[in-house]
């Protein structure tokens, strides 16, 4: 999947498209196939996006992070609404009691947590929009990619999706990483895996049909897949915005990368406390996939005992320094695209168009092009 990231500087640009969107379409009209919208109707057509009143380097940074909100919502709308409560707050789909129940092993809650994480993507999302609105600035809009399946299992609505959760791969090294005393990734340590097998082949985290809901221990396997899922996807949201605020200029676009970056490791914090409880077994359906006994040998200790959810002080900025606990890795430079390679590695955009890829590829470069303005 790396591939897809770098054979792409031929296709298509989205500068093109906006250019030529503004120009078919008119300032003034906020099309629904532009790939990113003006939201000012006295926007000047130009080769770049516009970014208002912000500086172009806050607008990249908010509009990276726009697309990966959007990313988010759309995957956990997935989990929402066949393992998480469908209501007003988040609608869709009508729950899959078999799912459900597999999910509420790790906890009673997490349907709940499901639902709570869900809504606060989709907030993160609007708000982030919105705020560049607000500043004249261009949003992101990624509705023509609505194109890949969902689930056919009982629960799911049947609409066209921007990410796939049925073949992923998953890195559970955040799990280590987190506990390790002495690494730290920014120092280009690296980090043994909580799961091994989740970390090869492809996996889903839903169940794809109703196949999947028997017997027992395969939905189960699904369900635990989702549980460490969600750990991932919450930690690299948690490195993602202190990556990104060491790069912003405006104290309103500070505020927003500083209040809205702690929710995702509220997140990741719940999330790692959740996988823990995900019992070991091994997939009837794929034996591939073994999910271990985390508290005992030849795993257990610091490295991997289950109650031990809170991050562990290890290096940070210079070896001379004391430890520190901290979120890692926070290192800013290219921190977009590391994190566009993170989520494409894990196979959640298996089936997307090159277009997607050129798109989110130069909103990942564009973001990592900002630096703190006086600096
Ligand atoms: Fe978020
Ligand atoms: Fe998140």
């Amino acid at each position: 999947m790396t591939d897809s990231l770098n054979g792409l500087k031929t296709s298509i640009n989205r500068r093109s498209f906006v250019k030529n969107g503004l120009t078919a379409a008119g300032a003034a009209t906020v099309g629904a196939g532009l790939l990113v919208s003006s939201s000012s109707a006295f926007a000047k057509k130009g080769p770049e996006e516009h970014s208002g009143s912000l500086t172009r380097g806050d607008a990249a940074i908010l509009r990276f992070l726009a697309a990966a909100e959007i990313l988010e919502t759309d995957l956990w709308q997935q989990y929402n609404e066949l393992g998480g409560i469908q209501d007003s707050e988040v609608p869709g789909g009508s729950g899959n009691s078999v799912y459900t129940a597999a999910l509420a092993v790790l906890d009673e809650d997490m349907d709940q947590y499901i639902h709570d994480n869900t809504e606060d993507e989709l907030t993160h999302e609007v708000f982030i929009n919105a705020y560049l609105a607000s500043k004249g600035a261009d949003i992101v809009n990624l509705d023509e990619f609505r194109t890949l399946s969902s689930s056919q299992a009982t629960g799911a609505q049947q609409i066209g999706r921007l990410t796939n959760l049925m073949q992923l791969t998953v890195d559970t090294s955040w799990w280590t990483r987190y506990r390790s005393s002495s690494k730290n990734p920014d120092f280009g340590d690296t980090f043994d895996q909580a799961v091994p097998t989740l970390n090869v082949g492809q996996h889903p985290a839903i169940p794809r049909t109703d196949d999947d809901l028997t017997p027992n221990d395969h939905i189960q396997a699904i369900a635990n897949t989702a549980g460490f899922h969600f750990g991932t996807i919450e930690q690299g949201g948690t490195s993602l915005y202190p990556s990104l605020a060491q790069r912003v200029t405006h104290p309103d676009v500070l505020r927003i990368v500083l209040s809205i970056g702690p929710t995702e490791a509220m997140h990741c914090q719940t999330w790692q406390d959740k996988a823990g409880n995900a019992p070991a077994l091994t997939d009837p359906k794929d034996s591939t996939l073994v999910f271990p006994d985390l508290n005992s040998p030849p795993l257990g200790g610091e490295e991997f005992q289950t109650n031990l959810i809170m991050p562990e002080p290890t290096i940070f900025l210079s070896r001379s320094l004391p430890a520190c606990s901290i979120v890692r890795p926070t290192a800013t430079k290219g921190a977009a695209m590391g994190a566009l390679k993170f989520l494409t590695d894990m196979g959640l955009f298996i089936g997307q168009s090159p277009a997607f890829f050129a798109l989110m590829r130069d909103l990942a470069e564009d973001a990592d092009d900002a630096r703190r303005a006086g600096r």
